[in-house]
């Protein structure tokens, strides 16, 4: 049992510069503990609310003082001298407070920022780590380190849009252990900067994830560089470095065509091209390959590339169980992208990640694209042992907070880092 004795809030600046929220709860034993919430911006219809301002004086309306009010007043005015056996019970009093179906009174951000602030104040308590604390939430022992999805290349909404496709990232198979993994991952990098420094005479500028955008005319050539890349830094693609991509497709749909190129393609089309990169590229995760509106051609991707890859539904899942029952009756894709925020609570989120490993699912434990230095997603990441984690470059402090934190945990535990299953296993 954990007695709250006050929540309080304050607006922080996020990576992009942009305000969100940071809570700090304090339970009656003096545990005390803050946390604070991302915000992505290529978002998926169906995600929690974010609760804004809209003062256009103010960060162009995107100002976050009516939520952290409503944290300083209501909620803790709910909260303080409440007892609380869980975060089930918790998260499920947070949601019947705001009462809405997609959490738009209190705000899916003020909501998250209690719920998390809850869980790391009850880690103290308890006296033990976070990962572990996360663990015992979910009810599952750790049992493996996640694999590192690392973002290479960044176009779309991210970037200037100068190709439509929002990540190429780059996946070390060959590190034994996470630390193995990062070393290889940042060889990649560093050769990545030297290649676009020759070929594009274009200094190390980089998207909202640290990304590297080079001005590239397709897709298709930030796939070739990425193995240029891994070529450069005198390392086998394919062998010790895969590519995932994050297609991020439902932002160039419109009235049922990918613009993808010169000529918008109907979703066939559209699946035959991310076959024939699948096919040319050592392509191991695609996400969002189709859009979150086109349910209807996910089974059609899933069934030709679903057996060797894996199938990453963000935009289409929002994290959100009902939609993830939806993709498993349909047999829509073989994995979750799992992003707290794109729900609101740890408790649903927990839900999210159990529906989806029931059914056989790979779980991809992803940041925001606009972070901010806190790590708690590491300890998550870890603490529900993660296939994937996808934490963005390796290049800016809320990126590499969450690395940092991971290279720390590996220190006190040994978890093992799994193998990449070979294409076509
Ligand atoms: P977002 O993008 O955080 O801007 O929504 C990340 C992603 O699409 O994976
Ligand atoms: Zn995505």
């Amino acid at each position: 049992m954990s007695k709250i004795k006050k929540l309080t809030a304050l607006e922080i600046l996020d990576s992009r510069g942009r305000p969100t929220i940071k809570t700090t709860c304090e339970l009656e034993s003096g545990a005390t503990a803050s946390a604070s919430v991302p915000s992505g911006a290529s978002t998926g219809q169906a995600e929690a609310w974010e609760l804004r301002d809209g003062n256009m004086d103010r960060y162009q309306g995107k100002g976050c003082l009516n939520a952290v009010g409503l944290i300083n007043s209501e909620i803790n005015d709910s909260f303080s001298g409440q007892e609380f056996e869980s975060q089930n019970e918790l998260d499920r009093q947070l949601i019947n407070l705001d009462g809405t179906p997609h959490k738009s009174r209190l705000g899916g951000n003020s909501i998250l920022s209690v719920s998390v602030a809850f869980a790391r104040a009850q880690a103290v308590e308890k006296g033990i780590p976070l990962y572990q604390h996360f663990s015992e939430m979910l009810g599952q022992p750790i049992t493996q380190f996640p694999r590192l999805t690392i973002n290479l290349f960044s176009g779309g909404m991210h970037a200037g849009r100068q190709v439509p496709i929002q990540d190429v990232l780059i996946v070390p198979v060959s590190g034994n252990n996470y630390d193995e993994a990062l070393v290889i991952s940042m060889k990649v990098y560093h050769a990545a900067v030297e290649l676009i420094q020759q070929k594009f005479n274009m200094r190390w500028l980089t998207a909202d994830e640290g990304g590297l955008s080079p001005s590239v005319n397709s897709a298709e050539e930030l796939m070739a560089l990425a193995v240029e890349s891994i070529q450069h830094a005198g390392l086998v693609p394919g062998k010790d470095v895969c590519l995932a991509l994050d297609v991020a497709s439902s932002h160039f749909y419109q009235d049922g065509k990918y613009f993808l190129g010169e000529t918008p393609l109907s979703s066939e089309e559209m699946i035959d091209k991310l076959c024939e990169w699948a096919d040319k590229y050592p392509i191991v995760s695609i996400e969002d390959g189709l859009s979150e509106e086109d349910w209807g051609h996910w089974p059609s991707l899933q069934k030709k590339l679903g057996s060797s890859i894996l199938i990453l539904g963000d935009d289409l899942l929002c994290t959100n169980p009902e939609r993830i029952q939806k993709a498993i009756e349909l047999k829509a894709c073989n994995a979750l992208l799992l992003k707290v925020n794109q729900i609101g609570t740890l408790t649903e989120a927990a839900e999210a990640y159990r529906l989806a490993k029931a059914s056989g699912w790979q779980v991809t434990i992803s940041v925001r694209s606009g972070d901010t230095e806190d790590n708690w997603f590491s300890d998550l990441a870890v603490g529900w042992s993660g296939d994937q984690s996808k934490a963005g470059s390796l290049t800016q402090s809320e990126r590499l907070s969450k690395y940092n934190r991971l290279l720390e945990i590996e220190k006190t535990i040994q978890y093992p880092f799994p193998v990449w299953p070979e294409k076509g296993e």
